[in-house]
């Protein structure tokens, strides 16, 4: 299981081993919404950005030295928050998942947030079951929403959470 797996909130020295992740779990092209090949320099950016933002945390579960998942969360309009977050495939299924979302929905909670919103595609059963069993509620389907880098264009379910 992964028990000797540590949250804490990420950092600086934290940025390559983040956009690592993401990239790695891009390149399985199925479950976010990022592509592969990422742009490293505009992601790193990016988490720079968000890691200084007061509006916003990134938590990282750490095994050993290593980053084996991240969860971001940011409100970008008053009290309503997004989030992504992606684990290592070896990582999966070991609750891992569900620590970082409930870190990230304490966190939204601390700061008086009263929704937490995120788009899912619908095969994506994994985060799903973890998002309805945190409370999420299906809000919303979007037919041919998003079009992929080989012209597809694929679903969207938006799920939201009431604080
Ligand atoms: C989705 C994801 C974050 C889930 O994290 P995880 O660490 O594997 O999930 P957990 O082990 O904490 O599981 C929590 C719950 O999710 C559900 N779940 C997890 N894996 C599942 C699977 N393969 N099929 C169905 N339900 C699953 C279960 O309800 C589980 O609770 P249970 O163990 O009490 O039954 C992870 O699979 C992942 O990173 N996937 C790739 C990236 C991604 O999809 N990001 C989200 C994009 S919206």
């Amino acid at each position: 299981m992964g028990e000797n797996v540590e949250l804490r909130r990420a950092r600086e020295a934290d940025i390559p081993a983040l956009v690592g992740l993401i990239e790695t779990v891009a390149a399985e092209g199925r479950w976010i919404a990022t592509e592969s090949p990422l742009d490293r320099e505009r992601r790193a950016a990016g988490l720079r950005v968000r890691l200084a933002r007061s509006d916003g945390a990134v938590f990282a579960a750490v095994a050993g030295e290593a980053i084996v998942g991240e969860i971001w969360i940011s409100c970008d309009w008053p009290g309503l928050c997004e989030f992504g977050m992606a684990i290592e495939a070896p990582w999966r299924g070991k609750g891992i998942g569900h620590r970082l979302l409930a870190a990230a929905i304490a966190w939204a909670r601390s700061t008086g947030a009263h929704k937490i919103a995120l788009d899912v595609f619908p095969h994506n059963d994994a985060a799903i079951a973890l998002y309805e069993k945190a409370g999420f509620l299906r809000e919303g389907y979007h037919p041919r929403h998003l079009r992929r880098k080989n012209g597809e264009l694929w679903d969207v379910i938006s799920m939201g959470l009431l604080l």
